[in-house]
């Protein structure tokens, strides 16, 4: 019986997640922007919703997630918690919204916390960002990590590549991992690091790793909702697995309105008062 089924009517709590590493029970995670979506992944039954910084590239079309604001993104966590009655939601904070210093992050993240009513933060980082987050955690704002490819840094990485393929990087993702666990953080996300690495640090950690692009073995997986309906066309890295052809199936009802308008074929005599 899994972790949840014990408590059916329970809210995933952050405690719920580890118990579920320690069962090991698997943990899906999704993106959620929007009201509508977030209804159906809290029906379908998701452990959590990723409000992620990602709604810069998939909602508002920019090429990084660096100019989403700190507004935008309590906007769209407002609206997805609204929707979800069990799955646990997490709030991506914003480049230069926890990055500048503690008292900062600690204002941000409070105000995320208040204005929303999410469950939980994600920052993005390693031992630079650690003790803002220990101090955040103590504080009582529960606080999800994200190493390997960190997307708030494409201007210092330079691409979009695999990270940690090198041992030096490998090691310092590692030892990351470590310090983030030490800082509070209740899971980490690892997004496109080897496999290999991905299994040893979800061996080392006690709290749970979410994968994306890191490998089966780690403890959860996300992928951004976008690409797995297939809505993205011309986005498909190779840790994308597309669930649906949302996109080919949605320019075609386009396609046949318009002609159905053209072709006066709409409305017909049953859709008239
Ligand atoms: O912003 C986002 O959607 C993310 C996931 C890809 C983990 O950070």
């Amino acid at each position: 019986m899994s972790v949840q089924k014990l408590e059916p009517e329970k809210h995933i709590t952050t405690k719920v997640l580890y118990a579920m590493k320690q069962a090991g029970e698997k943990i899906a995670m999704l993106t959620a922007y929007d009201f509508l979506t977030a209804k159906f992944l809290d029906a379908a039954g998701i452990d959590v919703i990723l409000v992620g910084d990602s709604l810069g590239n998939v909602i508002q079309g920019n090429e990084t997630t660096l100019p989403v604001t700190l507004e935008e993104m309590i906007y769209h966590t407002k609206i997805v918690k609204r929707a979800v009655s069990n799955a646990l939601v997490v709030s991506d904070m914003t480049f230069m919204s926890y990055q500048v210093g503690v008292k900062e992050a600690i204002t941000n993240c409070g105000r995320v916390m208040k204005e929303t009513g999410c469950d939980a933060v994600k920052m993005e980082g390693g031992d630079y960002i650690a003790e803002t987050i220990r101090r955040v955690v103590e504080i009582g704002i529960p606080v999800m990590g994200h190493l390997g490819l960190t997307p708030q840094s494409i201007n210092k990485f330079g691409s979009y590549k695999t990270r940690g393929t090198e041992k030096e990087e490998a090691d310092k993702i590692y030892r990351d991992s470590l310090l983030l666990e030490k800082s509070g953080c209740f899971a980490i996300v690892l997004e496109k690091i080897p496999a290999k690495l991905g299994t040893k640090i979800s061996k080392s950690l006690n709290i749970p790793t979410i994968g994306i692009g890191a490998g089966a073995n780690c403890d959860g997986q996300v992928l951004v909702t976008h690409d797995m309906l297939g809505l993205i066309e011309d986005f498909k890295p190779r840790f994308v697995r597309r669930y649906a052809s949302q996109a080919n199936d949605t320019k075609d009802a386009f396609r046949k309105y318009i002609r159905d308008v053209k072709e006066k074929k709409f409305p017909a005599v049953k859709e008239s008062y």
